[in-house]
């Protein structure tokens, strides 16, 4: 599979089979996720990976509350879709049978060092870092998705004090395993690119 063709079928995955991810499966998607570019080679990230039962029942704790604090926006952005409100509850509240779920964090050092200053190029670094990740899941056949939802939930802080207190801001979680489910690309929006 090259490059292109990875990009073009990356799809949001939010069903899962129950078979494991191996250890060297798990270790090339970080790998990949740590040789994204960075804002001034900072490399600003940190991924925690959630396998074993207890620390997944712990997360789960968390992704009860963010299913409850989050149904407010769903209903208000998919008032039109109710089926999608329901369905990306269920999500929420069991991780679609996934695995395993990393946890993203975003270093914070900007005492010691100035550069840690800029939010924006320290999130996007830490972007690029879960794209890699995921782009390199769809090469192995493995699905995954890209969540926000604990941090639009307000629960950002608590998680960070749950799982990984010395490691700056808790960004996002991505749920990770072989795919359930196979859904179409969203249609593209019209109008967002230019060539002057
Ligand atoms: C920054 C970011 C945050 C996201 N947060 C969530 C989330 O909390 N829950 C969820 O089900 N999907 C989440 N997604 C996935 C998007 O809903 C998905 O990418 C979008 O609908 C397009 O579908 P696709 O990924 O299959 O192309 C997020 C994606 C991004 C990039």
């Amino acid at each position: 599979m090259n490059v292109r063709e990875a990009i073009l079928s990356r799809r949001s995955i939010r069903k899962y089979t129950n078979q494991p991810v191996s250890d060297e499966d798990l270790n090339d998607l970080i790998e990949a996720a740590t040789y994204a570019p960075s804002g001034t080679n900072l490399q600003p990230w940190y991924f925690l990976a959630l396998r074993s039962d207890e620390s997944m029942a712990k997360f789960k704790v968390f992704m009860r509350k963010t299913a409850e604090n989050f149904m407010p926006v769903l209903r208000e952005r998919f008032a039109k879709n109710p089926e999608v409100i329901d369905e990306t509850r269920n999500f929420l509240l069991g991780l679609g049978g996934a695995p395993l779920c990393v946890l993203v964090f975003m270093l914070k050092d900007a005492k010691s060092d100035k550069n840690y200053d800029d939010n924006f190029t320290l999130l996007q670094s830490v972007s690029a870092g879960i794209e890699n990740l995921l782009l390199a899941a769809v090469e192995k056949g493995l699905g995954a998705c890209w969540m926000t939802a604990p941090v639009k939930a307000g629960l950002s802080e608590d998680i960070r004090k749950e799982f990984a207190p010395d490691h700056g801001q808790f960004v996002a979680a991505i749920t990770l395993g072989y795919p359930d489910a196979n859904p179409g690309a969203p249609k593209r929006r019209e109008g967002r690119f230019d060539v002057i």
